[in-house]
């Protein structure tokens, strides 16, 4: 797979941490890494930890003053070939949903023209409250890809629907969407057999 800019959000879940595996996997094998985080997910990891993992600044607060223009939520956005928010708590889910745009990851998400993909991680009951199945039917309906989520074990000690898919999963499912993104619009040739 060709090199890719990746910009990924990060929001306040537990799982939070697991996208610091993701991060190393993305970097290992050559794509580059833009991380944006909420404030509820700078309480479960720092943004150090991802700063560190992808070798560049981390972004949190929609007025950061360090882009040239003042505007993360344009300058992120311009060099990425795919927005993945993992995970992607209920909250920011409605938000997307509705279209807000009272954060960075928020208006990042608006101002986008790459693919978004989300991977929720919640507990089961906030997975299935219908508030929140609205909001993922809304968001499928409007093009966004929804990783998972998965069945198990979860950080509340209950056994359900609504745990983020592993680092690994969610690499391979990035891996596929940027490979679509990539391959959209060419032309392709198969051939069935030998040429002469
Ligand atoms: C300890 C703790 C764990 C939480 N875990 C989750 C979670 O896994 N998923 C979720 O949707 N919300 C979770 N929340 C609630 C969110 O952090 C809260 O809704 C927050 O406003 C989300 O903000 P954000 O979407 O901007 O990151 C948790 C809250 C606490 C205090």
């Amino acid at each position: 797979m060709t090199a890719q800019h990746i910009l990924l959000g990060i929001t306040g879940g537990v799982a939070a941490y697991k996208s610091a595996e993701l991060v190393r996997l993305l970097v290992k094998a050559g794509h580059t890494v833009d991380v944006a985080m909420s404030e509820s997910a700078t309480r479960f990891v720092t943004p150090v930890t991802f700063q560190a993992l992808s070798g560049r600044p981390v972004y949190v607060d929609l007025w950061d003053a360090r882009p040239d223009n003042n505007m993360a939520h344009i300058e992120l956005t311009r060099r990425a070939d795919c927005f993945l928010i993992a995970p992607a708590t209920a909250d920011v889910l409605a938000r997307l949903a509705h279209g807000h745009c009272n954060d960075l990851i928020t208006t990042l998400a608006a101002a986008r023209t790459c693919p978004l993909a989300v991977a929720p991680a919640m507990n089961k009951q906030m997975w299935d409250n219908p508030p929140n199945q609205r909001n993922i039917a809304q968001l499928r309906a409007d093009g966004v890809t929804v990783f998972g989520p998965g069945h198990g074990e979860q950080a509340c000690g209950e056994v359900g629907d609504g745990r983020m898919l592993e680092p690994e999963q969610l690499f391979d499912l990035l891996t596929g969407l940027t490979q679509a993104k990539t391959l959209a619009g060419r032309r392709v040739l198969l051939t069935a057999g030998p040429t002469f």
